[in-house]
Order: structure tokens, then C-alpha cells, then sequence
């Protein structure tokens, strides 16, 4: 894992002026992430400012945005070049201006996350030290729990509200490809054990982060039962697919519509289920991306 310098962080939107550096106080877990602003300075109309909606981008509708205080993990799927790191990207970037430490588990290398990510976020690029990072989550979860039931808090948003001097960030656990963590195809039995392990982690998370404030945003193009536990899956209640076939719009969003309203060459087009009760069946929208050093 690589640990980030505090410091002021340019808008993802635009490269002219820093963000507020001040704003959040620190975490009594001591998190070397530092203190986040829950404030932006300088923001453009494109990003949401009211806490923790993240904006993913804009359909004929007007933005799309995600409240992750209600819908707490994200799933984003789609096939290889659909867009889904670069929508990633920009929704770690606006949570990590908003104050959440961020976690990247990158299978691939870390190639596609640029020096700001790598500056800003703890990254892991192979099992070991994934499971070192789930293994803080799950401490983090249990000292979590203390604090809200000795607090008689029933969620982070009370907690904050009632210890301002000591509020605690959110943390964000993001994937790029589930799949080449968790597929047990051909891999050694010391190796599916640290699966089922890491697997085990992101299924408790699922199940139980959103009041604590730990969420998971994870990516893929193969979200099927072999690599995505069904608690997992069954958890994260907003689902968006990018250029898809039927079978993969069909298991990210519960209907072939991106496989029939996005056309097979869009890079950026995506499709929604979420769960409120919005209608956005038939709602095509193109994902923001980051400038140049930004990235
Ligand atoms: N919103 C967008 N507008 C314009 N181009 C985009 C947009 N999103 C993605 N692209 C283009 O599509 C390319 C592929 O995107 P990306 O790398 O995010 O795909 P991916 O789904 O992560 O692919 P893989 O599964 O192979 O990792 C990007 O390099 C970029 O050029
Ligand atoms: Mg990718």
C-alpha cells in the first residue's frame, strides 16, 4: 500500500484553483489520509454539492448523480473499453475532494491510475496486500460499531453531527476488475483461500458498511456468480452498465436495455438501476471524464 501527502487537491473539473483544504476534523482512528473538505471551492456546475452525491455524469434528463449516504456501493459493469475505469476515476476523484479515503485494488497494475491517484489513494496491486487493506476495513468496521452503539449513534451522519471535532471520514473500497481478484479458475489452494477470504471481507462490507460509512464501488465486466459473491451482488443496490450484450446488461441492471440502447461502439454510455424509484429505464447518459492531471 502506498500512503498519500496531505494536500490541497485541484478540482477534478477544472485546473485552476485548489480545493479548501480545511473543513473536516480529524478522525480519532488517526487516519493518515487527512482532513477532507466537505466544502469545494471554485466548483463548476457539473459537480454536486451536497454531501456525498457524486455526479457520474449527464443524460438528455440533466446529471446523474448518487447519494452514497443511500445507496452505499456501486457497481459499474460493461465490456473491455465501455468506460468503466474512467467513470471509476471520476467517482473516487469527487469522493476523495469531498474527504473519504479512498482504497484502489488494482489487479491490472495500477497503469491506469495516474500519479494523482497514486498520490492521493492507498493502492494495492496484488492479493496479499489487498487482504493486509480488507483486513483495516474489517477493524475499521468493528471500531465503527463501538463508537456509534457507545454514542447511542444509529449512523455516521448522527455521529458527525453529534462529535464535530472528531467526525469520521468516509472510506470508499474500489476495484477495477472483481474479476481478477476474486476468480478461483486455476489458482492455487493457498490461493482460493485468500479468495474466500477477500471475498468474505467485501461480503460483510456489503452487507453492513453503508451505516459506518464504508462503501465499495467495484468494476467489472464479468459480474457472474464464479467471481461476484452473491452477497456482494445482492448488496449493491446501484447497478450502472456501459456497452454491454444482453446476458451482462441482463446481470448488472436487470434488463437487456444496455444492450439494446447503447450502441456497440459508444465509449462513455451508460445505463442505471438504482433503487429509487426513479424511472430511468430508458435513460442513456454519458459519463464525465477527468482532464489531463487529473488522473
Ligand atoms: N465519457 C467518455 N467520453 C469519451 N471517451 C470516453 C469516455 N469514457 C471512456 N472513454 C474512452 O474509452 C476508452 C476506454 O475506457 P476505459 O478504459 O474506462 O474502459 P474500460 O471499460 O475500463 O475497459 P477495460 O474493461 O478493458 O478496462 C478511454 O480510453 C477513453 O478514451
Ligand atoms: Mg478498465
Amino acid at each position: 500500500m502506498k500512503r498519500k501527502p496531505n494536500k490541497p487537491r485541484p478540482e477534478p473539473w477544472s485546473q485552476t484553483g485548489p480545493t479548501d483544504p480545511g473543513g473536516g476534523a480529524a478522525d480519532p482512528g488517526g487516519s493518515a489520509f487527512g482532513a477532507g473538505s466537505e466544502k469545494q471551492s471554485g466548483a463548476t456546475a457539473n459537480v454536486s454539492l451536497e454531501n456525498f452525491v457524486l455526479t457520474l455524469g449527464e443524460s438528455q434528463l440533466g446529471p446523474v448523480t448518487v447519494d452514497l449516504r443511500t445507496n452505499a456501493h456501486i457497481l459499474l459493469g460493461g465490456v473491455t473499453g465501455s468506460g468503466k475505469t474512467v467513470l471509476l476515476k471520476v467517482l473516487l476523484r469527487q469522493a476523495i475532494d469531498k474527504g473519504a479515503k479512498v482504497y484502489i485494488a488494482d489487479f491490472k497494475g495500477g497503469v491506469d491510475f495516474k500519479s494523482w491517484f497514486r498520490e492521493n489513494c492507498y493502492m494495492s496491486y496484488d492479493m496479499d496486500t489487498t487482504l493486509e487493506t480488507l483486513a483495516e476495513w474489517e477493524n475499521e468496521l468493528d471500531r465503527r460499531k463501538t463508537l456509534l452503539r457507545d454514542s447511542n449513534c444509529s449512523n455516521i451522519d448522527e455521529y458527525n453531527a453529534m462529535f464535530t471535532e472528531t467526525k469520521l471520514h468516509r472510506w470508499a473500497f474500489a476495484c477495477d476488475e472483481i474479476a481478477m481478484m476474486l476468480d478461483k479458475t486455476g489458482q492455487s489452494k493457498e490461493q482460493k483461500e485468500k479468495i474466500d477470504k477477500a471475498s468474505a471481507v467485501l461480503s460483510l462490507l456489503a452487507c453492513q458498511g453503508r451505516s459506518f460509512g464504508l462503501h465499495l464501488i467495484l468494476a467489472t465486466q464479468r459480474p457472474d456468480a464464479n467471481v461476484m459473491p452473491a452477497q456482494v451482488r445482492s448488496n449493491i443496490d446501484y447497478r450502472v452498465c456501459g456497452r454491454a450484450d444482453s446476458i451482462l446488461s441482463s446481470i448488472i441492471i436487470d434488463s437487456t436495455a444496455a444492450a439494446e440502447l447503447i450502441p456497440k461502439n459508444a465509449k462513455g454510455l451508460f445505463m442505471l438501476n438504482d433503487s429509487s424509484g426513479r424511472d430511468t429505464s430508458a435513460t442513456v447518459f454519458k459519463s464525465y471524464i477527468l482532464p489531463d492531471g487529473a488522473n
